[in-house]
């Protein structure tokens, strides 16, 4: 990534951006599927105040003290952010950077799912809307989700709304409890194009590389790759500690493809192959509209960026979000 640094029209907009962030009093949190040169830490040259997996960006949202956050990742963690900050501004640089999860249920989905199945505990991947979230028990993410759904005494549990990650959730947590997760439809449109055709080419071309799999991949994609060979299924967060311990030099990646910057620019004596699938909703973000973004902060401008909850809605999700982070 640090090649970017040497890219003049790159270079001259990364100092734009910080000048303009002392400015405007403002943050900038980065999440691990941005374009690369967002995810540059601001230690290294970049822009990046924090660069994270979404748990990670959750609880530094808990501890920033600028007034303003521009959030460079999607709407539903930028409103997460505002959630744990009522009181500071929360900023999307497109506020159409959405998520094909977070899409797939809305809040009166919830509600008739409590009707549907009184007194079963809700679960809410973070990859839900705030209106969502404020109709369920306890949020989690990727990182969280195996030891949130053990905490619960309940033989069954709704996990929404994807239902891979659902699968993958069902299969160790039943084996080690014997709890059911009822699943919502949702699908991750980055992640479920990971099937075996998709990477056998690659599989039979790297046959010591090990498997990189995000919770979001089907459930036959995890079955047949962790079949034969080592890997792990996981968070992003997973998958970056399990690189750094890991003595193999390949991988095969099957998370979205810019994990893969991160990846390299920490680990750059090992190989990282993918099929680059990459999330359009997260591609949204670029270092033009972050500068615009930091430029209308303050100015009648600024609503085309603000991310906007009713107080309601930050008293109900908040309940939820805060008692995730308990775990984390
Ligand atoms: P993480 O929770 O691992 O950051 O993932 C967020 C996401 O959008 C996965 O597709
Ligand atoms: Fe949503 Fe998938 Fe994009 Fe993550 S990668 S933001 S889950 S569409």
């Amino acid at each position: 990534m640090s090649e970017l640094l040497n890219e003049s029209p790159t270079k001259t907009i990364f100092s734009e951006i910080r000048k303009w962030k002392a400015e405007k009093d403002a943050v900038i949190l980065s999440h691990y599927y941005m374009p690369p040169e967002l995810q540059i830490p601001v230690k290294d040259g970049g822009v990046a105040d924090f660069l994270g997996d979404s748990l990670g960006l959750s609880v530094e949202a808990t501890k920033v003290k600028a007034q303003n956050i521009i959030f460079c990742g999607v709407t539903f963690m930028a409103e997460t952010a505002k959630i744990l900050n009522p009181g500071k501004n929360v900023f999307i640089p497109d506020r159409e950077a959405g998520c094909s999860l977070a899409s797939s249920i809305t809040a009166n989905d919830v509600i008739e799912l409590k009707k549907k199945h009184p007194g079963v505990p809700i679960i809410a991947y973070v990859n839900t809307y705030a209106e969502t979230k404020a109709e369920c028990d306890i949020c989690c993410t990727s990182r969280n989700a195996m030891s949130i759904a053990r905490s619960f005494d309940s033989d069954t549990l709704i996990f929404l709304p994807d239902v891979y990650m659902g699968q993958n959730l069902q299969k160790g947590i039943e084996k080690e409890t014997g709890k059911k997760l009822i699943l919502w439809h949702g699908r991750c449109e980055v992640h479920e194009q990971f099937s075996n055709t998709s990477l056998s080419t690659m599989k039979m071309m790297y046959p010591n590389a090990e498997m990189l799999l995000h919770w979001e991949v089907p459930e036959e994609t995890v079955e047949e790759s962790l079949n034969n060979r080592a890997g792990v299924l996981g968070s992003t967060n997973d998958i970056l500690r399990y690189v750094g311990e890991s003595k193999s030099k390949e991988f095969i990646l099957a998370s979205e493809c810019d994990l893969g910057a991160i990846l390299k620019s920490t680990y750059p004596d090992k190989e990282f192959i993918t099929p680059c699938i990459k999330c359009p909703y997260m591609k949204k973000i670029s270092l033009l509209n972050t500068l615009a973004a930091l430029k209308a902060i303050g100015t009648s401008e600024e609503e085309k960026y603000k991310v906007e909850l009713s107080q309601d809605i930050i008293d109900r999700a908040s309940i939820p979000v805060k008692r995730m982070l308990n775990f984390s």
